[in-house]
């Protein structure tokens, strides 16, 4: 059995597209849940067993001081043998003892073409505001392995969409959105596949 853990920071959607669809395959189970948001809409759908309602693990949230001057985490990780950590919208940098402790073992989604619109507060809503904002033609979704620095572990896949002139950021948004919900979960089995 291989064993997932998401970390989620925000609504959860990409989280719950990753529960569901592992909820029916052999093999694979997420067993861990982790927030540092009380408030994460990624609580309730857990709670609800995500979107099929049949996958129910544990629901983990946590404040500054542990993620950063503890190796609470890494050591819960360790003990519940998670073979890859998946971060969904999580927005905290991820400390250097926990990206050693996982050596290739934690991917991230980020929603612009990488190198391009990434770093320190480049995230979520931000993102889509700046890629506008440039005037670019066109944004899109990286899946990466995380290392110490935001946005910068080898890039395991990019898909991309056109954005028009008169797109507003929440345009962006829901494009790019449909990207994620397309291929993380997908991306995730292929990582875990090849562990
Ligand atoms: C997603 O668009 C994800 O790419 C982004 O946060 C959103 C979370 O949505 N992640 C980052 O910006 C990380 N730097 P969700 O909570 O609905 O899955």
């Amino acid at each position: 059995m291989k064993k997932i853990a998401l970390f989620a920071s925000g609504s959860g959607s990409n989280a719950e597209k990753i529960a569901d669809y592992f909820a029916d395959q052999e093999g694979v189970s997420v067993s861990l849940v982790l927030t540092n948001n009380p408030k994460a809409g990624v609580i309730d759908r857990a709670r609800r067993g995500f979107g099929t309602g049949r996958v129910h693990a544990p629901v983990v949230v946590f404040d500054r001081p542990t993620f950063y001057q503890t190796n609470q985490i890494t050591e819960l990780l360790q003990n519940q043998a998670v073979d890859l950590i998946v971060l969904a919208g999580f927005m905290w940098l991820v400390p250097g003892s926990l990206v050693q402790a996982f050596p290739n073992r934690i991917v991230n989604i980020h929603p612009a073409l990488l190198p391009k619109f990434g770093g320190k507060g480049m995230y979520g809503h931000f993102v889509h505001e700046a890629v506008v904002a440039a005037g670019e033609p066109e944004s899109g979704i990286t899946i990466h392995f995380v290392n110490e620095h935001y946005d910068e572990g080898a890039v395991i896949y990019q898909a991309s969409c056109p954005v028009a002139p008169t797109d507003t950021p929440d345009e962006v948004a829901r494009k790019v959105q449909v990207l994620e919900h397309a291929h993380y979960p997908r991306v995730v089995a292929e990582v875990l596949a090849s562990l």
